[in-house]
Protein backbone atom coordinates (compact mmCIF):
# COMPACT_ATOMS: atom_id res chain seq x y z
CA UNK A 1 0.00 0.00 0.00
CA UNK A 2 1.27 3.43 -1.04
CA UNK A 3 1.51 5.62 2.14
CA UNK A 4 -1.49 8.23 2.20
CA UNK A 5 1.19 11.36 2.77
CA UNK A 6 3.13 10.34 -0.50
CA UNK A 7 3.29 13.67 -2.44
CA UNK A 8 1.94 13.36 -6.34
CA UNK A 9 4.69 11.60 -8.27
CA UNK A 10 5.60 14.68 -10.37
CA UNK A 11 6.92 16.38 -6.71
CA UNK A 12 7.66 13.53 -5.49
CA UNK A 13 11.54 12.53 -5.59
CA UNK A 14 11.05 8.85 -5.21
CA UNK A 15 12.90 7.07 -7.64
CA UNK A 16 11.36 4.29 -10.23
CA UNK A 17 14.26 3.16 -11.59
CA UNK A 18 17.80 4.45 -13.24
CA UNK A 19 16.40 6.51 -15.99
CA UNK A 20 14.48 8.74 -12.94
CA UNK A 21 17.45 9.99 -11.03
CA UNK A 22 18.24 12.74 -13.02
CA UNK A 23 14.91 14.62 -14.01
CA UNK A 24 14.10 13.66 -10.03
CA UNK A 25 17.16 15.91 -8.98
CA UNK A 26 16.95 18.92 -11.34
CA UNK A 27 13.36 19.01 -10.13
CA UNK A 28 14.52 18.93 -6.56
CA UNK A 29 16.93 22.23 -7.24
CA UNK A 30 14.62 23.85 -9.69
CA UNK A 31 14.13 26.45 -6.76
CA UNK A 32 17.04 27.87 -6.02
CA UNK A 33 17.05 31.29 -6.12
CA UNK A 34 20.33 32.28 -7.58
CA UNK A 35 19.78 32.36 -11.00
CA UNK A 36 23.50 31.36 -11.26
CA UNK A 37 24.36 28.70 -8.75
CA UNK A 38 20.62 27.05 -10.66
CA UNK A 39 22.39 27.27 -14.05
CA UNK A 40 25.59 25.60 -12.82
CA UNK A 41 24.18 22.93 -10.47
CA UNK A 42 21.40 22.01 -13.31
CA UNK A 43 24.81 21.11 -15.85
CA UNK A 44 27.03 20.04 -13.19
CA UNK A 45 24.05 17.25 -12.29
CA UNK A 46 23.76 16.99 -15.83
CA UNK A 47 27.06 15.50 -17.05
CA UNK A 48 27.99 13.81 -13.93
CA UNK A 49 25.33 11.35 -14.48
CA UNK A 50 25.58 11.90 -18.46
CA UNK A 51 29.84 10.85 -17.41
CA UNK A 52 28.38 7.94 -15.05
CA UNK A 53 26.25 6.54 -17.42
CA UNK A 54 28.20 6.61 -20.49
CA UNK A 55 31.39 5.05 -18.50
CA UNK A 56 29.13 2.62 -16.16
CA UNK A 57 30.10 3.52 -13.71
CA UNK A 58 30.78 0.58 -10.90
CA UNK A 59 30.39 0.92 -7.41
CA UNK A 60 34.05 0.29 -6.76
CA UNK A 61 34.56 2.98 -9.12
CA UNK A 62 32.06 5.17 -7.82
CA UNK A 63 34.00 4.63 -4.41
CA UNK A 64 37.50 5.28 -5.50
CA UNK A 65 36.54 8.34 -7.10
CA UNK A 66 34.96 9.69 -3.46
CA UNK A 67 38.09 8.51 -1.95
CA UNK A 68 40.04 10.73 -4.26
CA UNK A 69 38.03 13.52 -4.25
CA UNK A 70 38.65 13.26 0.25
CA UNK A 71 42.26 12.84 -0.59
CA UNK A 72 42.56 15.86 -2.31
CA UNK A 73 41.11 17.87 0.54
CA UNK A 74 43.02 15.67 3.21
CA UNK A 75 46.32 16.94 0.96
CA UNK A 76 45.17 20.40 0.93
CA UNK A 77 47.04 22.66 3.81
CA UNK A 78 48.52 26.09 3.86
CA UNK A 79 51.38 25.56 2.12
CA UNK A 80 50.14 23.25 -0.67
CA UNK A 81 46.81 23.58 -3.02
CA UNK A 82 45.91 20.09 -4.03
CA UNK A 83 42.78 20.83 -5.29
CA UNK A 84 44.23 23.66 -7.52
CA UNK A 85 47.16 21.23 -8.62
CA UNK A 86 44.47 18.64 -9.83
CA UNK A 87 42.48 21.40 -12.01
CA UNK A 88 45.37 22.18 -13.34
CA UNK A 89 46.24 18.49 -14.32
CA UNK A 90 43.07 18.11 -16.31
CA UNK A 91 43.58 21.09 -18.22
CA UNK A 92 40.27 22.61 -16.45
CA UNK A 93 42.24 25.92 -14.92
CA UNK A 94 43.84 26.15 -18.26
CA UNK A 95 40.21 25.76 -19.92
CA UNK A 96 38.92 28.34 -17.64
CA UNK A 97 41.73 30.73 -18.18
CA UNK A 98 41.18 30.64 -21.90
CA UNK A 99 37.56 31.09 -21.68
CA UNK A 100 37.79 34.46 -19.42
CA UNK A 101 40.38 35.91 -21.28
CA UNK A 102 41.04 37.29 -25.07
CA UNK A 103 37.83 38.48 -25.14
CA UNK A 104 36.06 35.63 -23.69
CA UNK A 105 37.83 33.22 -25.64
CA UNK A 106 37.73 34.63 -28.95
CA UNK A 107 41.29 35.78 -29.54
CA UNK A 108 44.93 35.24 -28.12
CA UNK A 109 45.67 36.40 -24.82
CA UNK A 110 48.82 36.64 -22.28
CA UNK A 111 46.35 35.22 -19.64
CA UNK A 112 47.63 31.71 -18.51
CA UNK A 113 46.78 29.75 -15.54
CA UNK A 114 47.42 30.93 -11.85
CA UNK A 115 49.07 27.28 -10.18
CA UNK A 116 49.04 27.07 -6.76
CA UNK A 117 52.59 28.73 -5.40
CA UNK A 118 51.61 32.40 -5.75
CA UNK A 119 51.41 34.42 -2.18
CA UNK A 120 50.64 37.68 -1.53
CA UNK A 121 52.31 40.31 -0.11
CA UNK A 122 55.80 39.42 -1.80
CA UNK A 123 58.43 42.37 -1.00
CA UNK A 124 58.07 45.67 -3.08
CA UNK A 125 60.96 45.65 -5.29
CA UNK A 126 62.37 48.76 -7.06
CA UNK A 127 62.38 48.82 -11.02
CA UNK A 128 65.58 47.51 -12.00
CA UNK A 129 65.73 45.80 -8.39
CA UNK A 130 66.98 41.63 -8.03
CA UNK A 131 64.15 38.45 -6.97
CA UNK A 132 67.28 36.79 -5.61
CA UNK A 133 67.50 37.71 -1.85
CA UNK A 134 69.71 34.63 -0.84
CA UNK A 135 72.10 32.54 -2.28
CA UNK A 136 70.77 31.11 -5.97
CA UNK A 137 72.56 29.60 -8.03
CA UNK A 138 72.40 29.21 -11.88
CA UNK A 139 73.02 32.16 -14.71
CA UNK A 140 71.66 35.34 -14.23
CA UNK A 141 68.83 36.64 -16.20
CA UNK A 142 67.68 40.15 -16.93
CA UNK A 143 63.88 40.62 -17.64
CA UNK A 144 62.62 44.16 -19.38
CA UNK A 145 59.19 43.52 -19.88
CA UNK A 146 56.05 46.15 -21.03
CA UNK A 147 52.32 45.80 -19.90
CA UNK A 148 50.24 47.57 -22.78
CA UNK A 149 46.48 47.93 -23.62
CA UNK A 150 45.02 45.82 -26.71
CA UNK A 151 45.61 48.75 -29.14
CA UNK A 152 48.87 48.67 -28.11
CA UNK A 153 48.97 51.97 -25.60
CA UNK A 154 51.61 51.47 -22.48
CA UNK A 155 49.41 50.88 -18.55
CA UNK A 156 51.61 53.13 -16.24
CA UNK A 157 51.28 52.46 -12.17
CA UNK A 158 50.53 48.04 -12.88
CA UNK A 159 51.12 46.29 -9.69
CA UNK A 160 53.39 43.25 -11.01
CA UNK A 161 54.05 40.29 -9.08
CA UNK A 162 56.41 38.26 -10.21
CA UNK A 163 57.31 34.28 -8.72
CA UNK A 164 59.67 31.62 -9.88
CA UNK A 165 61.08 28.44 -8.92
CA UNK A 166 65.22 28.33 -8.47
CA UNK A 167 66.89 26.76 -10.86
CA UNK A 168 66.93 23.38 -8.98
CA UNK A 169 63.21 23.70 -9.47
CA UNK A 170 61.52 24.55 -6.19
CA UNK A 171 59.72 27.52 -4.83
CA UNK A 172 61.26 29.27 -1.56
CA UNK A 173 58.36 27.96 0.40
CA UNK A 174 59.29 24.69 -0.51
CA UNK A 175 63.01 24.67 -0.14
CA UNK A 176 64.53 25.42 2.98
CA UNK A 177 67.43 26.31 1.67
CA UNK A 178 65.99 29.15 0.57
CA UNK A 179 65.02 32.55 2.43
CA UNK A 180 61.52 33.66 2.69
CA UNK A 181 60.14 35.26 -0.60
CA UNK A 182 63.37 34.76 -2.71
CA UNK A 183 62.67 34.73 -6.03
CA UNK A 184 59.39 36.69 -5.38
CA UNK A 185 58.87 40.89 -6.06
CA UNK A 186 56.03 43.02 -6.54
CA UNK A 187 57.06 45.88 -9.21
CA UNK A 188 54.93 48.78 -10.29
CA UNK A 189 54.97 49.63 -14.34
CA UNK A 190 56.33 53.52 -15.38
CA UNK A 191 54.85 55.98 -17.28
CA UNK A 192 55.98 53.78 -20.11
CA UNK A 193 54.45 50.97 -19.03
CA UNK A 194 57.80 48.64 -18.49
CA UNK A 195 58.97 47.38 -15.36
CA UNK A 196 62.68 45.32 -15.35
CA UNK A 197 64.29 43.21 -12.83
CA UNK A 198 67.46 40.78 -12.26
CA UNK A 199 66.57 37.33 -11.42
CA UNK A 200 68.01 33.67 -12.68
CA UNK A 201 66.77 31.51 -15.35
CA UNK A 202 64.16 29.42 -13.56
CA UNK A 203 64.40 25.71 -14.21
CA UNK A 204 61.50 23.34 -14.79
CA UNK A 205 60.09 21.00 -12.71
CA UNK A 206 58.12 18.61 -11.13
CA UNK A 207 54.79 19.26 -9.90
CA UNK A 208 54.30 17.74 -6.19
CA UNK A 209 53.47 14.30 -6.87
CA UNK A 210 53.52 12.99 -3.40
CA UNK A 211 49.36 12.96 -3.13
CA UNK A 212 46.69 11.89 -4.93
CA UNK A 213 47.33 13.78 -8.13
CA UNK A 214 50.97 12.19 -8.65
CA UNK A 215 49.03 9.21 -8.19
CA UNK A 216 46.77 9.78 -11.08
CA UNK A 217 50.24 10.88 -13.37
CA UNK A 218 51.80 7.53 -12.63
CA UNK A 219 48.26 5.62 -13.47
CA UNK A 220 48.17 7.30 -16.55
CA UNK A 221 52.01 7.34 -17.05
CA UNK A 222 52.54 10.87 -17.09
CA UNK A 223 55.69 12.47 -16.85
CA UNK A 224 55.22 15.47 -14.10
CA UNK A 225 57.29 18.21 -15.58
CA UNK A 226 56.73 21.98 -16.33
CA UNK A 227 58.65 23.53 -18.11
CA UNK A 228 60.79 26.45 -16.82
CA UNK A 229 58.73 29.49 -16.79
CA UNK A 230 57.98 32.65 -14.43
CA UNK A 231 55.25 33.71 -13.17
CA UNK A 232 53.58 36.92 -13.71
CA UNK A 233 50.16 38.90 -11.84
CA UNK A 234 49.64 42.41 -13.34
CA UNK A 235 46.98 44.47 -10.72
CA UNK A 236 45.17 47.60 -11.72
CA UNK A 237 41.91 49.38 -11.49
CA UNK A 238 40.15 49.21 -14.68
CA UNK A 239 41.77 46.60 -16.21
CA UNK A 240 41.16 42.59 -15.92
CA UNK A 241 43.59 41.42 -13.31
CA UNK A 242 46.68 39.53 -15.78
CA UNK A 243 47.76 35.98 -14.42
CA UNK A 244 50.44 34.79 -16.45
CA UNK A 245 53.47 32.81 -16.99
CA UNK A 246 56.65 33.08 -19.56
CA UNK A 247 58.12 29.70 -20.38
CA UNK A 248 61.80 29.53 -21.49
CA UNK A 249 61.92 28.94 -24.89
CA UNK A 250 64.76 26.00 -25.05
CA UNK A 251 63.28 23.86 -22.43
CA UNK A 252 62.82 20.17 -23.24
CA UNK A 253 59.40 20.12 -21.33
CA UNK A 254 57.79 23.04 -23.50
CA UNK A 255 56.03 20.75 -25.77
CA UNK A 256 54.45 18.52 -22.77
CA UNK A 257 53.58 21.06 -19.85
CA UNK A 258 51.30 18.26 -17.72
CA UNK A 259 49.45 21.21 -17.06
CA UNK A 260 48.72 22.29 -20.13
CA UNK A 261 49.96 26.21 -19.14
CA UNK A 262 51.88 26.70 -22.64
CA UNK A 263 50.56 28.24 -25.54
CA UNK A 264 53.11 29.63 -28.32
CA UNK A 265 52.09 33.50 -27.39
CA UNK A 266 53.85 32.34 -23.63
CA UNK A 267 57.44 31.48 -24.93
CA UNK A 268 59.87 33.87 -24.38
CA UNK A 269 62.85 34.68 -25.95
CA UNK A 270 65.24 34.51 -23.57
CA UNK A 271 68.77 35.45 -25.27
CA UNK A 272 72.24 34.49 -23.89
CA UNK A 273 73.79 38.11 -23.15
CA UNK A 274 76.54 39.24 -25.01
CA UNK A 275 79.35 41.20 -23.45
CA UNK A 276 78.94 42.67 -19.87
CA UNK A 277 75.97 42.04 -17.86
CA UNK A 278 73.50 44.55 -17.24
CA UNK A 279 74.84 44.94 -13.85
CA UNK A 280 78.50 44.27 -12.94
CA UNK A 281 77.71 41.83 -9.85
CA UNK A 282 76.36 39.08 -12.71
CA UNK A 283 79.40 36.73 -13.99
CA UNK A 284 78.76 34.69 -17.50
CA UNK A 285 76.27 33.40 -18.96
CA UNK A 286 73.66 35.44 -18.64
CA UNK A 287 70.45 35.96 -20.44
CA UNK A 288 68.26 38.52 -21.32
CA UNK A 289 64.36 38.62 -21.92
CA UNK A 290 62.70 40.74 -23.59
CA UNK A 291 58.19 40.48 -23.02
CA UNK A 292 54.85 42.70 -23.30
CA UNK A 293 52.13 41.77 -21.54
CA UNK A 294 48.28 42.81 -22.78
CA UNK A 295 45.96 43.82 -20.47
CA UNK A 296 42.53 44.15 -21.02
CA UNK A 297 39.76 46.43 -20.04
CA UNK A 298 37.97 44.70 -17.06
CA UNK A 299 37.43 44.57 -13.61
CA UNK A 300 40.49 44.34 -11.69
CA UNK A 301 39.86 41.30 -9.20
CA UNK A 302 42.74 39.58 -7.05
CA UNK A 303 42.64 35.39 -6.81
CA UNK A 304 42.21 34.50 -3.77
CA UNK A 305 46.00 32.96 -2.73
CA UNK A 306 46.47 29.50 -3.28
CA UNK A 307 48.75 29.19 -0.12
CA UNK A 308 49.75 31.60 2.78
C1 LIG B 1 53.24 26.42 -11.14
O1 LIG B 1 53.63 26.80 -12.20
O2 LIG B 1 53.62 27.03 -10.16
C2 LIG B 1 52.38 25.22 -11.08
C3 LIG B 1 51.26 25.17 -11.87
C4 LIG B 1 50.46 24.05 -11.80
C5 LIG B 1 50.79 23.01 -10.96
C6 LIG B 1 51.92 23.07 -10.16
C7 LIG B 1 52.73 24.18 -10.25
FE1 LIG C 1 55.42 27.64 -11.51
Amino acid sequence: MMPTTERPTSASSVIAGADDVTGKVLAAMASTPDARLSEIMNALVRHLHAFAREVRLTEDEWERGTEFLNRIGQATNDTHNEGILCSDALGFSTLVCLLNNGQAGATETTAALLGPFWRMASPLTADGGSLVRSETPGPALFAFCRITDPRGRPIPGVEVDVWQASPVGLYENQDPTQVDMNLRGKFHTGADGRFAFRSVKPAGYPVPTEGPVGELLRAQQRHPYRPAHLHFLGFKPGYKTLVTQVFVDDDEHLESDVVFGVTRQLVGDFRPGEGPPPTGDAGAPWYRLDYDFVMEPGEAKLPKPPIK
